[in-house]
């Protein structure tokens, strides 16, 4: 089930901060995802920014009047009906009121009714934002099981530099997502190897291969949306570390072995996405080799095979997830890869298409697992991402299921 906001209820409470306009964008933003987005705002709040803006952005009504609507309690009706409930930016003076259950306007009376998930983000000079009272109420909201998104450090309104900045969209949106997931890899924590790794041949020159890591950082992003505790480990790529999950830096087969063995043992579920070289120089040199110098054949060694170790190393807790980048014989090689290295399931990549496989954002991928195959469509790498974790959840639940029969 890919996760996404659409047909979602998100109620959005906004307070006094000048960090008001930058939500304008995000309901704007969820809004376009097919969100029904709910706005309720404190009569501070409207002093920034004006009910039309976030009336016009949503598409509806926005609600700021305890007692506007006579005998039809909106606040109990804006609270039982949302999935996710979001107060941004957060005033230390709305904090400090949520933290002590206090209902004296709309929003605080509507956060206090209802049973959403809640996310608090605080906005605010950032003085105020380390008293020791703000942060005795923050520390209170976490007890009261409220999810709080640190601000971010940085220039504020009033020029004072420190941390008290509304985060972007770009790092809230994934923390959004996750909490109107089904969470169906929540209490799964789940490994991902992504990207090429870099043989070095001197300290200019290496072997390498064309992956970019997209497959596997689109794994590690969907599989955190769906709720699980995510590790990364990443050989080189351009892309950056999608929000939530811990990525580790790695550079050679040997290093990524190193790394994926490290946290191997905590993994209930393993992907193996990364393009692994098979092999590495014979020598490394560590001054770099003068053209004169070099000789016309370069001698190799073969690097270890990770996911064969793993393989042979796999507890029947851990369900184990190889890809094979092939060229022909796709069926066949994947068959031979699933079983020779003891896999649980394998994703067969044709990569001799532009398309699919390497590099492309699109890709086409076909199942095997030990119950059959399962030929995936051609569509973005995300998308697949979510057609292979929901094959991994159905394994995971036929596991169980087979565990309670016996
Ligand atoms: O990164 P992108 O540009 O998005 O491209 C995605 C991809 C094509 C790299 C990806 O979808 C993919 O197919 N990854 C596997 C690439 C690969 O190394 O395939 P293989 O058939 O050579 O290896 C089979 C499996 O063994 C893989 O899971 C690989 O991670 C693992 N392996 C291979 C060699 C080795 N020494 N150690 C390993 O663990």
């Amino acid at each position: 089930m890919p996760t996404s906001f659409a047909g979602k209820r998100i109620v959005i409470g906004i307070t006094g901060s000048i960090a008001a306009f930058k939500v304008a964008g995000w309901v704007s933003t969820l809004a376009k995802e097919e969100a029904r987005v709910t706005v309720i705002m404190t009569d501070s709040a409207m002093r920034f920014v004006t009910p039309l803006t976030f009336a016009s952005l949503s598409g509806e009504k926005v609600y700021s009047d305890m007692f506007a609507d006579g005998p039809d309690i909106s606040h109990i009706n804006l609270a039982m009906d949302a999935d996710l409930f979001i107060i941004a930016p957060a005033t230390a003076h709305t904090i400090a009121k949520l933290a002590h259950g206090l209902a004296d306007n709309l929003l605080c009376a509507t956060a206090l009714a209802t049973r959403a998930k809640m996310i608090v983000c605080p906005a605010m000079n950032s003085r105020m934002y380390s008293h020791p009272a703000t942060q005795a109420n923050i520390a209170k909201l976490k007890e009261l099981n409220y999810q709080i998104i640190e601000p971010a450090c940085g220039m504020m309104a009033c020029k004072d530099e420190g941390q008290g900045r509304l985060p972007g969209w770009e790092q809230v949106q994934e923390i959004f997502l996750r909490s109107v997931s089904a969470g169906d890899l929540s209490g799964q924590r789940v490994l991902v190897s992504a990207g090429p790794t870099r043989e070095h041949i001197d300290p200019a020159r290496f072997i390498s291969n064309r992956s970019s890591g997209k497959m596997g950082y689109a794994l590690a992003r969907t599989a955190y949306r769906r709720g699980a505790d995510v590790t990364l480990i990443s050989g080189p790529t351009h892309l950056p570390c999608p929000e939530g999950v811990k990525r580790v830096s790695v550079q050679t087969a040997e290093d990524m072995r190193t790394a994926v063995m490290e946290h191997f043992p905590q993994a209930t579920v393993i992907i193996k996405a990364a393009a692994v070289s098979d092999f590495r120089p014979e020598t490394k040199y560590t001054d770099k080799v003068k053209k004169e110098q070099a000789g016309l054949s370069l001698g190799l060694i073969a690097n270890p095979d990770i996911l064969q170790e793993l393989g042979e190393r796999k507890n029947a807790q851990q369900l184990l997830v190889g890809f094979a980048a092939e060229s022909s014989d796709f069926l066949s090689e994947g068959k031979r890869k699933l079983q020779k290295k003891n896999l649980d399931l394998i994703a067969v990549n044709d990569i001799t298409r532009e398309d699919r496989g390497f590099e492309a954002d699109t890709n086409q991928i076909t199942l095997i697992d030990h119950q059959g195959v399962i030929e995936l469509p051609l569509v973005s790498k995300e998308r697949t991402a979510d057609l292979l974790l929901d094959r991994i959840v159905t394994l995971l639940q036929t596991r169980r299921e087979s565990h309670y029969l016996q």
